[in-house]
């Protein structure tokens, strides 16, 4: 039998018409009688009716159809009689009066129902994806992923890129992360690594005359994993030539308006452009450089008032060259003690030595550890600087200004998210630029570029890379959604005696620059075009879309946070022999 459409295709109109379709038994129910099958593709469901009146044959093998059996059904199209009506099935109002049944494959019961109510534990989903991809909402997401791919293509090509591959056996790529290595069989003791991201090829396809490059590009990064990092993950990369940042940012912006045009509805005037925001004040307002500008509770300086307080812990950050900060959780007097501590425990799992609080209870009375060490001055001006109010909660952060800013800012999303004070369905772009271009490692004691070394210093700032490092500006961006980084780029060095200057900066001497991407600096050698480009996390955009917080729910078959695929059982031992023609011995 050859499939005549997929489930959801055939309409009411078409009652009377035949039709063959294939798929999997959903749902089986036996009336005595009568069968009803609920068949299933990946468009969805139409229930199929097998009346020993009508067929004799097809209403007795359908005696043998359990769940996810694999069958074909001939049949006519008929309405639904009333009672058996359906309004919340595109299909509803339909069935297919079966003629002829064909088994194309039997199952074993599965290990969990195949809908989207199913609680399933992720270990099992990822253990048997096969049919958790069968689930509707897995289908949705893998076809919007989909969407997502193909929009960007068509906008990038339309726009003049050039879809360029680039090698997945290759050298290190300095992103941040530990490499994933690959041992040579040809040249023993030699290993390639696993892009972190097509950098540095993409660089030399500028070098190469493409002018404008992308790729929907795998990239392998082993590094701590949590719900938005996977050591495998998918970026669409681009590059392009004779241009500065404005001119990116512009081509990511519209690419981006398309898609959540035609995928979320989001309308979008015609001179809306993404906001801007400097790093330094994305840090200072919100403790982060990746915003959720969707709802306040923004931080707030009050260094200069305890400069010289009596509360010790306070007046020893600030001369210790930190600062205290804080946010006020409105309605927040109400929370349990308990509630509070719990808060607590938060800030020290962000690096808070402590969390000190005011609760301001109605009447203005303030209930807290601390207060007894505050002046009637420092009272009036917290109040003032924080427009306080009864029932606010104040939460403090004193430390290295760094820190303060991690604790307030983890603080201020978790508290927005528990409390439910983030609108649904608002998408808040944001371009977060200005960020420094190195910052300083205090253990390593010394500098480490904040997006990677072959991000250009503003040309203003060129002058002080020697003098003052940690005071030179990037000309870097990126683009943040609801407070998730979606995408960096830069543009880039290329001129090979800047860049040499940022390597040496950043105690990578001539020879060790030589050895690590001596293939680029001679690139960029040889004639080098300006050039500027961006990544965006294709997993993180779509689980946005979805409206997920995993990255997992939209990779067909991702690792679990322990780096583990649960369905192939990777990664696994490999047999002595295959070692010895690597020339690998394992030590462990
Ligand atoms: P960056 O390292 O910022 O830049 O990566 C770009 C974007 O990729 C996504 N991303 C990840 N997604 C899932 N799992 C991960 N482990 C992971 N790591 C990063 C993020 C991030 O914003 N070569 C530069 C880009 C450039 O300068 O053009 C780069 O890779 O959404
Ligand atoms: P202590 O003097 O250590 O008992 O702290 C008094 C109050 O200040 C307690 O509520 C602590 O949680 C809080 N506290 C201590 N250190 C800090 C800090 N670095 N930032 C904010 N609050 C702190």
């Amino acid at each position: 039998m050859k499939r005549s459409c997929y489930c959801v295709e055939p309409s009411e109109a078409e009652t009377g018409k035949e039709f063959t379709l294939v798929g999997w038994v959903d749902t089986r129910r036996d009336h005595g009688g009568v069968i009803f099958v609920d068949l299933r593709d990946r468009t969805g469901l139409m229930q199929v009716v097998f009346n020993p009146e009508i067929q004799r044959e097809a209403h007795e093998l359908a005696g043998e159809l359990r769940n996810e059996y694999v069958i074909a059904v001939r049949g006519v199209l008929q309405p639904r009689s009333e009672e058996t009506v359906n309004p919340r099935l595109p299909t509803g109002t339909i069935e297919l009066m079966a003629h002829e049944l064909e088994i194309l494959n039997s199952a074993q019961p599965s290990p969990f129902a195949i809908d989207d109510e199913a609680q399933i534990t992720e270990n099992v989903r990822l253990r048997f994806r096969y049919l958790d991809i069968r689930r509707p909402v897995m289908q949705r997401s893998l076809r919007l992923r989909h969407d997502v791919c193909r929009m960007t293509r068509d906008h990038l090509n339309d726009a003049g890129f050039l879809e360029v591959e680039t090698p997945m056996l290759t050298r290190s790529t300095p992103e941040g992360a530990r490499d994933y290595l690959v041992p040579s069989r040809v040249s023993p003791g030699q290993f390639f690594a696993l892009p972190q991201s097509p950098q540095l090829f993409k660089q030399l396809l500028m070098v190469g005359g493409v002018d404008r490059y992308y790729q929907i590009a795998r990239c392998f990064r082993d590094e701590d994993l949590r719900a938005d990092r996977q050591p495998e993950f998918t970026q669409v990369d681009l590059e392009m030539s004779f241009v500065e940042s404005d001119d990116v940012m512009e081509v990511v912006e519209s690419l981006l308006k398309n898609i959540f045009r035609d995928l979320r509805g989001l309308e979008f005037a015609s001179d809306f452009a993404f906001p801007r925001m400097p790093y330094d004040e994305a840090m200072n307002r919100f403790g982060s450089d990746r915003p959720d500008t969707r709802f306040g509770m923004e931080l707030t300086d009050l260094s200069e008032i305890f400069s010289a307080s009596d509360f010790k812990v306070f007046r020893a950050a600030v001369e210790a060259g930190g600062s205290v900060k804080a946010i006020v959780v409105k309605g927040g007097a109400s929370m349990s003690r308990k509630e509070i501590d719990d808060l607590g425990v938060i800030a020290g799992e962000l690096g808070a030595k402590g969390m000190a609080w005011i609760k301001v209870n109605e009447g203005g009375e303030w209930q807290s550890p601390i207060v007894k060490f505050f002046s009637d001055g420092e009272r009036e001006t917290l109040t003032s600087q924080l427009g306080l109010e009864d029932g606010d909660l104040i939460l403090f952060g004193a430390d290295r200004t760094q820190v303060v800013h991690d604790v307030l800012g983890g603080l201020r999303t978790r508290i927005a998210t528990a409390r439910g004070l983030i609108p649904e369905d608002r998408f808040d772009f944001l371009w977060v630029t200005d960020f420094p271009l190195v910052e300083y490692n205090e253990e390593d004691k010394r500098y480490y570029a904040l997006h990677h070394p072959f991000t250009a210093p503003k040309d203003d700032d060129l002058d002080r890379l020697e003098s003052d490092p940690l005071g030179v500006r990037a000309d870097a961006y990126d683009v943040v959604l609801n407070g998730v980084e979606l995408g960096g780029g830069s543009v880039r060095i290329h001129r090979a005696d800047v860049q040499q200057r940022v390597l040496a900066m950043l105690g990578i001497d001539e020879e060790e620059a030589r050895e690590k991407f001596g293939f680029l600096l001679d690139g960029l050698s040889y004639g080098a075009p300006p050039h500027a480009g961006l990544a965006l996390g294709l997993d993180r955009l779509v689980a946005i879309l979805v409206g997920t917080d995993s990255i997992r729910d939209v990779i067909a078959f991702p690792k679990t946070q322990k780096a583990a695929c649960l369905l192939t059982e990777a990664p696994s031992p490999v047999d002595a022999t295959q070692l010895r023609g690597l020339g690998v011995k394992l030590d462990i």
